[in-house]
């Protein structure tokens, strides 16, 4: 449809897509240019990524979550967390383990799960839950058959945030039940009120967590492919057998920057943070204008919108598609729960957002 539209001539505002539209902050992109001059950095990388990579990571984390970690068990480097989200499946899920995916939810790990003959349980993200999933409402048969739990926070599509007593709750549930959980923090530094917590500062979870951390948000470095895994050493480990013999790592040179990216000046993300919230607080007003109060975003660069009475995910994007030529995301594309519901990302300048603003404010509902 959207390419429909293009040919008609509309000028398309895309809201669909969370690749931030900020270029990567200098001083990592100066690391990278002196690193990928140096003939050390041209050979194959391990698969664990340079200690030195691991050393910074675990000193971010200690810095920003209070987790003291070992960056030589407990650390591994990723080619992008969507890496390691899709072979910790490989690692861990085998033919009927039932793996319980949040819905709506990031689709690797569903996919994932599918790829590797698991059972997928879905559980739903509901505004009446905070976005959090209801773990009392998982049947015991279920809970007792799964191997595996993923969540995610800051969550990518319901821009909800965790607390550390949910944590707490996942902690005590997966330990009940000998579940592995698995935490995407990849929106950790995308946030508007309070710093969001790691799942690894929980008590007990070090016994059954990891986490997926990106640089790719935080520091504008999608391209680039670089995050890291860090928890339970032997879930470290298990991911470390499937990548050594399916990958040969990051690029060392891209390495090195991360760890300009990981050790220098945070002040450009919290630049970042403002450029968010200003644009977020953009987009809230003129939703409200429409009529549309959607919940502030808590976290992300996302705005999770209930549609207008009368339609659904997928008409109400084609409505706001054909009509004003802005792109946004269905919420049933991230699971049947999304249903109801669409995703408008702020990964756009501000000139386009309030020109996509000013065209939804025309929108006859
Ligand atoms: C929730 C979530 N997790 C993980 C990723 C993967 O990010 P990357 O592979 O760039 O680290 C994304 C990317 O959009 C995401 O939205």
């Amino acid at each position: 449809m959207k390419k429909e539209v293009a040919a008609r001539g509309v000028d398309l505002i895309s809201l669909g897509i969370g690749d931030p539209d900020q270029p990567t902050f200098p001083h990592i992109i100066q690391a990278l240019a002196a690193a990928a001059a140096r003939p050390a950095n041209h050979c194959y990388p391990d698969y664990e990524g340079l200690l030195s990579f691991r050393a910074a990571a675990a000193s971010f984390v200690e810095q920003r979550f209070g987790v003291a970690l070992d960056p030589e068990t407990e650390v591994i480097s990723l080619i992008g967390s969507k890496e390691g989200i899709a072979n910790l499946a490989v690692a861990f899920v085998d033919p009927d383990d039932i793996v319980l995916v949040p819905d709506p939810g990031y689709p690797v790990y569903g996919i994932g799960t599918a790829f590797n003959g698991g059972t997928i349980y879905r559980m739903p993200l509901t505004a009446e839950n905070g976005f959090l999933p209801d773990l009392a409402a998982i049947p015991e048969e279920v809970a007792r058959r799964a191997k595996l739990m993923w969540i995610g926070y800051p969550n990518n599509p319901t821009a909800a945030v965790a607390t550390s007593e949910f944590f707490a709750d996942v902690v005590a549930f997966a330990t009940r039940h000998g579940i592995i959980v698995a935490h995407d923090n990849a929106y950790s530094e995308i946030y508007y009120d309070a710093p969001p917590p790691s799942l690894l500062a929980t008590p007990g979870a070090r016994a059954l967590g990891i986490e997926f951390h990106s640089l790719s948000k935080t520091y504008n470095m999608t391209g680039w492919r670089v995050g890291f895994a860090i928890g339970n050493r032997e879930l470290i480990a298990g991911l470390g057998k499937v990548k050594t013999n399916v990958d040969s790592g990051v690029f060392q040179a891209v390495q090195e920057a991360g760890i300009a990216a990981l050790s220098g000046d945070q002040a450009p993300v919290a630049g970042m943070r403002a450029l968010y919230r200003e644009r977020r607080d953009l987009l809230l007003a003129g939703l409200a204008r429409l009529g549309l109060n959607a919940q502030p975003s808590r976290g992300t660069f996302y705005v999770w919108v209930r549609v207008p009475s009368g339609f659904t995910s997928a008409s109400f994007t084609a409505k706001v598609l054909q009509e004003i030529g802005v792109v946004i995301t269905p919420g049933s594309g991230f699971g049947a729960a999304g249903e109801g519901y669409v995703r408008f990302s702020l990964t756009v300048p501000q000139e386009r957002l309030r020109e996509a603003v000013a065209r939804l404010e025309t929108l006859k509902l």
